[in-house]
């Protein structure tokens, strides 16, 4: 799809105030400029509870879809904040196995929610922990990718702590030059990976922009993964190139699946999990969603319109769920 000049401009806008924490706490904060924005983060959120996170995972595992469950944050500033989200985290694991949801069902989280925001030490020690629950709950657990400048971090705390493990998973995100030789060093552990074009704003000298060189990219990593027969997490949006890959027979091999933003083209994973492709839907819950929903917004700028539209009647929201049917 082709953007003009200003939609581009507020998409760049959109990812660089993702990242404004003062901005997230002042709307964390606010309960007006909190309770105004709701309704567009409606669209892409489940619930603001884990509760509605499990109720959402009941209904689509009951229709085919894989899952992976996300409490929405990140950059959490104080150790205290951090205990918080992973006792949240360790709940939603005991959640997951009272709802007798499937195995595979997955938690998906941040590291820099858990504590690399504050010391190493911190995110290293909460995630052993979340490694070692999961495994007894036989549940699987995903680390997101967070921006670059957190790259080395991430992967040193995923390599410590995930090597033997392979119900832990990582995300790589193609449009960032070195992701390579990321995947190449990741793929001698077991645990998944999920292949994203990324979501954050990155310098140029680091990451590609969108367009047909990311694609190609993309698509290269994919094979990588696709002939060494890794466990893989095709996690994208992108049309013709499910297209593309569906041409070239990939999403057909056992260890593929094809992974999307609840909220966003219900009916192209409705139509992957209908040609009989392994199909599975992020589902984030929670009230930290500020940077999670700047995200939608600014990689697909029609969204804007239809999230200020939301704003301004709140009644014309609707959740995606029976989209998935
Ligand atoms: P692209 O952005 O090129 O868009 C292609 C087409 O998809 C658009 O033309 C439009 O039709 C549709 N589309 C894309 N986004 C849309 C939206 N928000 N609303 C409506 N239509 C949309 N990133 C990251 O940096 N770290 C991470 O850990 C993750 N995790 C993650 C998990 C899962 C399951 C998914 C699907 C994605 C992520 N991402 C992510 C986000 C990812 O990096 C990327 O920003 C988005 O998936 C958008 O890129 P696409 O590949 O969809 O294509």
């Amino acid at each position: 799809m082709v953007y003009s000049p200003e939609e581009l401009d507020a998409s760049l806008a959109l990812k660089a105030i993702a990242r404004n924490t003062p901005l997230k706490s002042a709307l964390l904060q606010t309960p007006a400029v909190y309770a105004a924005l709701w309704p567009a983060a409606r669209r892409f959120i489940t619930g603001e509870t884990r509760k509605a996170g499990i109720e959402t995972a009941k209904t689509l595992t009951s229709l085919g879809y894989g899952i992976f469950l996300a409490y929405a944050g990140e950059n959490t500033g104080t150790e205290q904040a951090c205990q918080a989200a992973m006792e949240e985290l360790l709940a939603l694991s005991q959640a997951v196995e009272t709802a007798s949801l499937p195995k595979e069902t997955t938690i998906s989280f941040d590291l820099s929610h858990i504590g690399l925001s504050v010391s190493q030490r911190l995110a290293r020690d909460h995630f052993f922990r979340l490694v070692q629950e999961t495994k007894e709950r036989g549940i699987c657990l995903m680390v997101d990718m967070e921006e670059s400048d957190k790259l080395e971090a991430i992967l040193e705390v995923y390599q410590q702590g995930a090597a033997h493990y392979p119900h832990v998973g990582i995300t790589l995100a193609a449009h960032l030059y070195r992701t390579e030789q990321d995947l190449e060093a990741l793929m001698h552990l077991p645990g998944k990976i999920r292949l994203v074009k990324g979501a954050y704003q990155e310098p140029e000298e680091r990451a590609m922009k969108r367009g047909e060189a990311l694609d190609e990219r993309f698509l290269s990593l994919i094979e990588r993964a696709v002939s060494a027969q890794h466990p893989l997490s095709i996690a994208t949006h992108d049309q013709h190139l499910l297209q593309e890959l569906e041409r070239r027979k990939w999403l057909a091999a056992p260890q593929v699946e094809v992974e999307m933003l609840y909220g966003v083209r219900p009916d192209l994973l409705k139509q992957m999990k209908q040609a009989g492709y392994q199909t599975r839907l992020y589902l984030p819950y929670g009230t930290e969603w500020y940077l999670y929903l700047c995200h939608r917004l600014a990689e697909y700028p029609p969204n804007i319109y239809q999230a200020l539209a939301d704003c301004v009647q709140p009644s014309r929201t609707q959740q995606p769920t029976s989209n998935y049917f």
